[in-house]
């Protein structure tokens, strides 16, 4: 079996392939990154001398780069995580997230159809369905609730799942999608909400918190996300999307407490800044369909999750430091003026 993973250099791509090498000894594994601010094809250089994990630097939204290496490699399937993944930068560059989402996906889905792939797996998100009301704890978004996209990111994350269910529908390519809520976990980029809260908790700086903090977000450690793709790929019936979450709803004010008392750092460290304009209030998935379909389950609790990823961060001190010089510190400055 021989899998095309975009986007392999950023965080959940990153977790996946390893997860994949470990797990499937004899599958062949090519990664395609544009290695953009957030990628890092490091993520995966204990990998660098398996010869069936294969790196390739190229943008998925360059259709002749895209056809000469499906032409050469002869994909079986395609995870298809790359993608422009920040709601802030979204607001700022909307035309380089309908690019990359948007064409990016296009290119893959045109070039899918033409080698004839067995599976092309579309990663998406819980944004697609814009926000639930905070205090409606009932209500969870299932496969079938409207898409109704808040920010850019989000609708263009929708506009590739639309355009990958139309060519189910139309050219009957064998299309999955797999719809998840907020991960955590290793290698994330300082600029999501947890590691921005660890690297700056641990430096004794202001962390910011947008709007009154009760926006609630339900998380997902990455490896539980990476073993719901899994199962998709394998036995996830096609044309069909999968919600995936964990059930862990948490305020962004009870996340930062967890966080600090973990590490032992005082709440005054947090500061209220100006909300994210468009913010969508609340986030909660019903993953009844992968658990009854599919078998999964979450192997991580959120304070299991969490201690994980504080253990992680504390021994690649030298990752996040790299991550956090450079063009960061013109984002967080110009995304949080002022701390
Ligand atoms: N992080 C989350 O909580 C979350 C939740 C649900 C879904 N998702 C989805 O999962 C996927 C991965 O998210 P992530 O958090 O790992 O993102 P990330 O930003 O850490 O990684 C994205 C990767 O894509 C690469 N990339 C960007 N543009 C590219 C292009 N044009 N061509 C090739 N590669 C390109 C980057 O270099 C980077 O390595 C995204 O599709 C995102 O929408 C993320």
């Amino acid at each position: 079996m021989k899998l095309l993973v975009t986007g392999g250099a950023g965080f959940i791509g990153s977790n996946f392939i390893a997860y994949m090498v470990q797990k499937y000894p004899e599958y062949e594994i090519v990664n395609v990154d544009a290695l953009t601010y957030c990628g890092n094809a490091d993520n995966l250089a204990v990998l660098e001398e398996t010869a069936r994990y294969r790196f390739v630097q190229g943008r998925i939204e360059d259709k002749s780069f895209i056809m000469d290496l499906f032409e050469k490699e002869r994909f079986d399937i395609v995870v298809n995580f790359a993608a422009e993944s920040h709601v802030d930068r979204s607001l700022t560059e909307p035309g380089r997230f309908l690019i990359t989402n948007v064409l990016g996906t296009e290119s893959l889905l045109e070039a899918s159809r033409k080698y004839g792939v067995k599976r092309y797996h579309q990663i998406s998100t819980d944004e697609v369905y814009g926000d639930l009301p905070l205090h409606e704890s009932a209500m969870k978004f299932s496969e079938d609730s409207p898409i109704c996209p808040s920010s850019p990111y989000a609708v263009s994350k929708a506009s590739a799942d639309l355009l990958a269910l139309a060519y189910h529908r139309s050219f009957d390519l064998p299309v999955t999608i797999s719809r998840c809520s907020n991960n955590y976990g290793p290698y994330q980029f300082p600029e999501k909400f947890i590691p921005l809260m660890i690297g700056r908790a641990e430096r004794n700086q202001k962390i910011p918190i947008y709007g009154d903090g009760q926006n609630v977000r339900d998380w997902l450690y990455v490896e539980d996300h990476c073993s719901a793709i899994d199962m998709i790929l394998h036995q996830g019936r096609c044309g069909e999307i999968y919600n995936i979450g964990g059930c862990n709803e948490y305020s962004n004010l009870q996340t930062a407490s967890v966080i600090l008392e973990k590490l032992q750092k005082p709440e005054s460290l947090l500061t209220f800044v100006r909300d994210r304009s468009g913010h969508d209030r609340r986030y909660a998935i019903n993953p009844a369909k992968i658990e009854s379909e599919l078998g999964w389950k979450p192997s991580y609790t959120f304070a299991e999750g969490i201690d994980a990823t504080l253990q992680w961060y504390r021994t690649h001190q030298a990752w996040l430091e790299e991550r956090l010089n450079g063009e960061y510190q013109a984002y967080f400055a110009a995304t949080y003026p002022g701390l």
